[in-house]
């Protein structure tokens, strides 16, 4: 490889402040040919603009690449299908949109014969983890620039001061109050003002969805279609995937779904304060999860569950491209193959009302729940069924009486102590 090409970094660059800095500072300070590359995962952003600016702040070149299809059909579709929501309420926005970023730039550096790769993560957040694992794990020889850990530069004023004194295009101003990122997924705020976990975010920050006091007095009620676990229809439409979560963000933007204020763990050992809105998400992970009550199987349900949560702490983590990962996609898809239905949900001021399901594959059966009687369960098995899960306990219960008794008196409601008292089975 010639000198040149080992010095060519390809940037992921968003035009921000902090990249709009490192784009010079590479190219000046550490004598770098900068590719900037700007991948678009649904941020709602002027790119003719942002081509403009990547040059002006000293690119060689500049690559924009629309990821949005596959950003929303492996990535999110895969995080509802697994139900991967992190410590409960987080749904992964950024953190599913890190790897697709990651995978376009080494696919670039690999066409332009790049040897190194930087990005505009700092030195205490999950980024820098889910941009670099994912580096290592596309291309294991890689080198990796992250300015925010290596230059003098501290905060963002003298990130401010850098652009006045080197007459970088910038949009920012010292009190920015908040960091935003936003794509198809969510929009996340953290940093600045909301760094105070007590601190009420300002009601103008949102900018997907309006205030659930706002939302309309009637609500809307919606179906959801859904093929093996995947959302593809809306009112028997058929919608492409990011049709889909576009008109969802857009239906559940107006009656106030999908905000959450939360502190969560981050990788590095540190808790933040982020407030999140993902309304399309939050509406398909309700919808998902109810179509899920009647098409799989209890066991399956269960031990999906306990999967979900590790899943869900892989992508916050960065391990995207991990062979565990692997492992647990190719096992959620096996258990969606009859998550095929309908689901109806209205839409009501925050609230997500499931309204109804169903499905060609139900396991649920009608007939059997019903108390009227029919052919295929008997009631008169409930009674060894009964007597055999008792065996256990009737065992125990015989060994040491006294004992026993006086350890399930404690939960036994008063009066019946003499019932239990030296019984005999
Ligand atoms: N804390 C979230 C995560 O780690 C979001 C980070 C990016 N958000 C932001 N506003 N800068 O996934």
């Amino acid at each position: 490889m010639t000198k040149k090409t080992e010095r060519t970094v390809i940037l992921a660059y968003s035009g921000g402040l902090d990249t709009s800095v490192m784009l010079h500072w590479l190219k000046h300070d550490q004598g770098c040919t900068v590719v900037a590359y700007c991948a678009d995962v649904g941020q709602a952003e002027d790119f003719a603009a942002l081509r403009e600016k990547a040059f002006g702040s000293g690119a060689a070149e500049v690559y924009i690449e629309d990821l949005r299809g596959t950003f929303v059909r492996d990535f999110a579709w895969m995080a509802l299908k697994a139900g991967a929501v992190y410590e409960g309420t987080y749904l992964l926005g950024t953190a599913l949109a890190r790897p697709v970023i990651a995978a376009g730039q080494i696919a670039l550096a690999r066409q332009l014969g790049a040897a190194t790769v930087a990005h505009g993560a700092t030195g205490k957040g999950n980024d820098q983890l889910r941009f670099e694992l994912s580096y290592y794990a596309l291309a294991p020889d890689i080198q990796v620039i992250a300015p925010w850990r290596e230059w003098d530069l501290k905060g963002r004023s003298e990130l401010i001061k850098y652009c006045q004194k080197h007459h970088i295009p910038t949009t920012a101003s010292i009190e920015k109050p908040y960091s935003i990122d936003h794509n198809l997924m969510h929009c996340s705020y953290e940093g600045g003002i909301l760094e105070d976990p007590w601190n009420e975010p300002p009601a103008d920050m949102f900018r997907l969805t309006k205030s659930p006091a706002d939302g309309p007095e009637q609500g809307l009620d919606m179906i959801i279609g859904f093929r093996s676990g995947e959302p593809v229809s809306i009112e028997g439409v058929e919608l492409a995937p990011i049709a889909m979560l576009e008109r969802l963000n857009g239906l559940a933007g107006e009656h106030g779904i999908g905000r959450v204020d939360l502190v969560e763990n981050r990788a590095v050992g540190l808790k933040s304060r982020g407030i999140y809105e993902s309304p399309g998400m939050t509406v398909l992970h309700i919808a998902h999860q109810t179509l899920e009550t009647i098409t799989l199987d209890r066991e399956v349900q269960r031990l999906k569950a306990s999967l979900a949560q590790k899943f869900a702490e892989m992508i916050y983590n960065g391990f995207w491209y991990s062979p565990e990962n692997v492992l647990l996609r190719t096992l959620v898809d096996e258990t969606q193959q009859f998550v095929t239905g309908e689901v109806r949900v209205r839409l009501y001021r925050g609230n997500v009302i499931v309204t109804g399901r169903r499905s060609p594959y139900a396991l649920y059966n009608q007939q059997l729940a019903s108390f009227e009687t029919d052919h295929h369960y008997d009631q008169r098995d409930s009674a060894g069924f009964i007597k055999l899960q008792a065996l256990r306990l009737r065992t125990l219960a015989a060994r040491l009486p006294d004992a026993n008794a006086a350890r399930t008196t404690k939960s036994m409601p008063a009066g019946s102590l003499a019932v239990s008292e030296g019984g005999a089975i």
